[in-house]
């Protein structure tokens, strides 16, 4: 008998059908729809009890939507009788409101994060954007697990790009953790710039290291493209320097407000995402990265 059954919700229809298949598990039938006044309604399809239920949904697009979905699915699952509910959340929204930056604000990520220990055993998500706070452990007080694009990255840098001609720029400090470390497991060149925040819509970006950028192929990598300035403002400066052409990485395409279309305008050459957001720029999969844990 099956012990574990993916279900691929709204947001990660295909990418829930592909780590199904990898991780040779049965992918389940789940309706969820909307009633007249926008309330999510939420049935599972088939039996479940005993089993290991597997929730794949990234929380892009509509996370509001999204979070309602999961942590419905979730509770119902544990309430037909299933063994244990994972999530998979490639993409955990709500993570970059760690602080109250003014008077009153909400912490959203405590409160993002409590809402989904409802429904879930287990959360399973990859680069959550983890800043003032460190670790999952310090918001899920549930089994978690972070994965990382990392190597997915390195692999698809490594097969389209050449190490004699190729720098890897992270735009700012934070992003090290996948500039970095992506160049140096596989012997890149890399650089890091500085980034100051104004408002979400406006950065300023400043190149730190300068070395000959002629002839160069830059790769920017960074977690999330949101409003996308933060990569815009990276490829100007970039751009000033003559290189041979500019490429950007990131592992949660949101490409809010036409970022993917202004970050062409700004001169980017390409521009790849992981698919753990649906995006048009998707072209490196997770499936298998997150099939093997679970
Ligand atoms: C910030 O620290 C992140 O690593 C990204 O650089 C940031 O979230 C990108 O946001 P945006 O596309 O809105 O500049």
């Amino acid at each position: 008998m099956e012990q574990k059954i993916v279900f691929a919700l709204p947001n990660s229809i295909g990418l829930g059908a592909r780590i199904a298949e990898r991780a040779n598990a049965k992918k389940g039938e789940l309706t969820i729809s909307r009633f007249p006044d926008g309330e999510t309604y939420v049935r599972f399809e088939e039996h479940i009890e005993g089993k290991e239920v597997i929730l794949v949904q990234t929380m892009n697009p509509k996370p509001n939507e999204a979070m309602m979905e999961i942590v419905l699915a979730g509770r119902t699952a544990k309430e037909l009788g299933a063994k244990k509910v994972v999530g998979v959340v490639p993409y955990l929204a709500y993570m970059r409101q760690d602080k109250r930056f003014h008077f009153g604000e909400s912490l959203s990520n405590k409160i993002a994060a409590w809402m989904l220990m409802h429904g879930l055993d287990k959360i399973i998500t990859v680069d959550p954007h983890l800043h003032r706070v460190k670790e999952m452990g310090e918001l899920f007080h549930i089994e978690h697990k972070k994965l990382s694009a990392n190597s997915a990255i390195a692999e698809f840098i490594s097969k389209k790009f050449s190490g004699k001609d190729t720098v890897i720029v992270g735009p700012d400090i934070e992003s090290s953790q996948w500039a970095k470390r992506i160049a140096d497991s596989i012997g890149f060149r890399s650089a890091i710039f500085l980034k100051e925040r104004f408002s979400p819509r406006k950065v300023k970006i400043k190149v730190t290291t300068e070395l000959d950028w002629r002839g160069k192929n830059v790769v920017i990598v960074d977690d999330i493209v949101s409003s996308g300035h933060t990569m815009i403002e990276a490829v100007k400066e970039i751009k000033k320097r003559k290189p041979k052409a500019v490429h950007c990485i990131c592992v949660h395409g949101i490409f809010a407000e036409g970022a993917f279309e202004k970050l062409g305008k700004a001169g980017a050459k390409t521009i790849v995402s992981t698919n753990s957001v649906v995006h048009k720029s998707n072209g490196i999969d997770l499936s298998e990265l997150i099939a093997r844990e679970i």
